[in-house]
């Protein structure tokens, strides 16, 4: 917001600045005298560009058999500052300016008649361009501030600066999200002038010291689109930027944070089974994990046409980390099979049954039945140990895909 406010200060100082220069060539040309004999030529010279003018026809420079000439129009944009590039509702937000230059024949006067370089007039006064920003998101009325005044010159050339905080769509692609580059257009167009009426002659986008905390602009490019339809040839032009992303933060927050979560997953396999917490661990990997899906989630558009490579990764680990929470299922109840077993059954019977026969039976059958209590425990210790390198396996590698993946 202080970046905003700091930019729409600038445009103001460039309009304030503009002013002053006009303000003093007026006072040292008019210099001594009365103020009456001033007032009467402003007056003058308003009646005479003012009074009658259509804002309906374009000021045409018409040539002596009546055909008329289209009003060349030049249109400099300059982008001030990079508000930001919303990824969730692909809007591009931007504070622009477009200076707009032609040379209405009927605002001229004679500057020996009177001594006025330039004034300043209301755009609603005069005939300006309808130029439009043609993929905005804003209502199209507000495009274009109407208060910008206009700096028209004594030879008729006129200048307009309008400028406002535009938003625009792009179509972002998220694929590589956060090591992605996005491109964003702006296309500005005539409403209703076609070519041989309004045309736009020369064009260039400047973005003086812009600086965005979250991107690097890597290119901008212009270009001027003519394309020919039923009533007449009409033109837009395409301004592009082109947009790095600074990823650190992102991988200083999500990336590092998955990667060493995605790590504990086989850590579980490394606990005993006796300590008691392998299950809490592997379910909090997994909590964890879907946390930093959810993050990722809200950042990126609900958008099917591409697959964010990096939430493909964390989907992956999610499923590893859920196999992990069954095999720890498994081991853990592969541990406590056959003590249950023995509590429930061999313990009991001698306390029921004081008979030595019976005891001794009970011996025989807990020295039978005791190797396979131990295979179970083993069984599940074997799958541990199976389990530990597999897993730290698949992390790693699923890791290197993703980083192949997406360096490529
Ligand atoms: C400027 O005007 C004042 C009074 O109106 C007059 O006294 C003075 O001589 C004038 N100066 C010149 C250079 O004409
Ligand atoms: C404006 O138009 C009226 C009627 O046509 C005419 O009488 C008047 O002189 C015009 N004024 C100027 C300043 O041209
Ligand atoms: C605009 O430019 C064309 C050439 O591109 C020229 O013929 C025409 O006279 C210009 N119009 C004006 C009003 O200067
Ligand atoms: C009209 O005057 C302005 C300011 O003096 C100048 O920048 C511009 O080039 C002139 N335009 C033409 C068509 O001579
Ligand atoms: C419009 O301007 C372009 C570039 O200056 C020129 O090539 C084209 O002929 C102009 N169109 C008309 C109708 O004057």
């Amino acid at each position: 917001m202080a970046k905003l406010l700091l930019n729409t200060d600038r445009i103001l100082i460039l309009i304030v600045l503009l002013t002053d220069v006009i303000v003093v060539q007026g006072q040292t040309q008019e210099g001594n005298e009365s103020n009456s004999v001033r007032n009467n030529f402003q007056m003058e010279l308003t009646q005479k560009l003012f009074t009658n003018r259509s804002l309906v026809v374009p000021p045409y420079s018409y040539n002596a058999d009546s055909s008329f000439n289209p009003i060349n129009v030049s249109i400099d944009t300059f982008i001030f500052s990079i508000s930001g590039l919303d990824l969730r509702h692909q809007q591009f937000t931007f504070v622009g300016l477009f200076v707009l230059r032609y040379t209405d024949p009927s605002l001229s006067w004679d500057t020996a008649v009177y001594p006025v370089d330039a004034i300043f007039v209301k755009p609603e006064d005069i005939w300006t361009p309808d130029l439009f920003v043609m993929n905005s998101v804003m209502p199209f009325d507000q495009l274009v501030k109407k208060q910008m005044m206009v700096v028209v010159y004594a030879n008729g050339s006129v200048t307009w600066s309008p400028g406002d905080t535009i938003t625009t769509t792009c179509y972002v692609d998220i694929q590589l999200f956060p090591f992605d580059s996005q491109t964003c257009t702006v296309i500005v167009s005539p409403w209703v002038y076609f070519e041989h009426q309004v045309n736009c002659t020369d064009t260039v986008l400047s973005l003086p010291e812009v600086q965005s905390a979250e991107w690097d602009i890597t290119e901008t490019s212009h270009r001027i689109k003519r394309s020919s339809g039923e009533n007449g040839k009409s033109w837009h032009i395409v301004y592009t930027v082109k947009l790095r992303r600074k990823w650190l933060f992102y991988a200083l927050n999500v990336l590092l944070p998955v990667l060493l979560v995605s790590g504990l997953n086989s850590v579980v396999f490394a606990l005993p089974v006796q300590c008691g917490e392998k299950m809490s661990v592997s379910l909090t990997t997994f909590l964890t994990l879907a946390v930093f899906m959810t993050l990722i989630q809200d950042s990126l558009p609900s958008n099917s046409d591409t697959v964010c490579y990096l939430a493909v990764y964390l989907a992956s680990q999610m499923v590893l980390s859920v196999a992990a929470v069954v095999v720890s299922a498994v081991t853990v109840a592969c541990h406590h099979r056959q003590p249950k077993e023995e509590n429930s059954t061999q313990n009991i019977r001698p306390m029921s049954s004081a008979d030595a026969t019976d005891s001794s039976a009970t011996v025989a059958d807990r020295s039978e039945v005791k190797p396979e209590a131990v295979d179970w425990q083993r069984l599940g210790v074997v799958i541990d140990r199976i389990c530990f390198p597999v897993f730290t396996g698949l992390s790693v590698l699923s890791f290197l895909i993703y980083g192949i993946v997406t360096a490529l």
